[in-house]
């Protein structure tokens, strides 16, 4: 299997240094950027204007996490300003299907995510029209919250299914990885891991998203 890729994310860090805490993760796969909206889930942070900037001084590429209603609206403006993923929600989305078509038109990766509550069965006869799946392992909103290892199961089928149908997809992980819980989203079939308060939170950044990559690796 490729090397599990390690997406920081940048919830957790210092809002008035960005620029400093995006230098901190130079060696991550992405920098993972959550954007909320105060509708689709309770916390605000920022929108197309911050995320160009973050785009124009990363290092490394952008993995845009949506978290915003009516994304058939405006996820394809974070795909044109460069990001190289641009995930939604599935419950925010009126057309998922074309939705994705429409990102990958220009030129980003597609992903979809859903909630905790959120099944994914449906998804599974879709799976080549998405590069990527995130499967939440809290409910969105916030950093610093309880790993849910009763998602688990929704990581064993969607892997499964996309082996049965050669589905070149990656499966991700957001909510409460660190290293004493990536291990099993690994072995239920992540392959794509985010991390804020585990990153953020280490007096050595870069060490820790070295160790979380070789505790996936196990
Ligand atoms: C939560 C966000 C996450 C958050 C994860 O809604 O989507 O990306 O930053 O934070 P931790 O890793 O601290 O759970
Ligand atoms: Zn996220």
């Amino acid at each position: 299997p490729a090397a599990p890729r390690i997406n920081p994310s940048i919830l957790s860090a210092d809002f008035v240094n960005m620029q400093a805490d995006l230098e901190r993760i130079a060696t991550a796969d992405f920098v993972h950027v959550d954007v909320m909206d105060n509708h689709f889930v309770p916390n605000l942070t920022f929108g197309p204007q911050m995320v160009e900037r973050i785009q124009q001084t990363s290092p490394v590429p952008l993995d845009v996490h949506l978290m915003i209603t009516d994304a058939d609206r405006w996820a394809p403006g974070y795909a044109e300003l460069g990001a190289a993923s641009v995930t939604f929600h599935l419950e925010a989305a009126a057309e998922p299907i074309a939705l994705a078509r429409r990102l990958r038109a220009r030129g980003a990766r597609a992903g979809v995510a859903v909630k905790p509550g959120t099944p994914v069965e449906g998804l599974f006869e879709h799976l080549h029209e998405f590069d990527q799946i995130l499967v939440m392992t809290v409910e969105p909103g916030f950093g610093g919250q309880s790993f849910m290892g009763d998602m688990m199961p929704k990581l064993r089928s969607l892997s499964a299914e996309a082996r049965t149908r050669g589905a070149d997809v990656w499966l991700q992980v957001d909510g409460g990885i660190s290293a004493s819980t990536i291990g099993q989203a690994a072995e239920a079939g992540a392959d794509t891991f985010v991390a804020g308060s585990a990153v953020f939170g280490a007096t050595d950044v870069a060490s820790s998203v070295a160790d979380l990559r070789a505790l996936a690796a196990e």
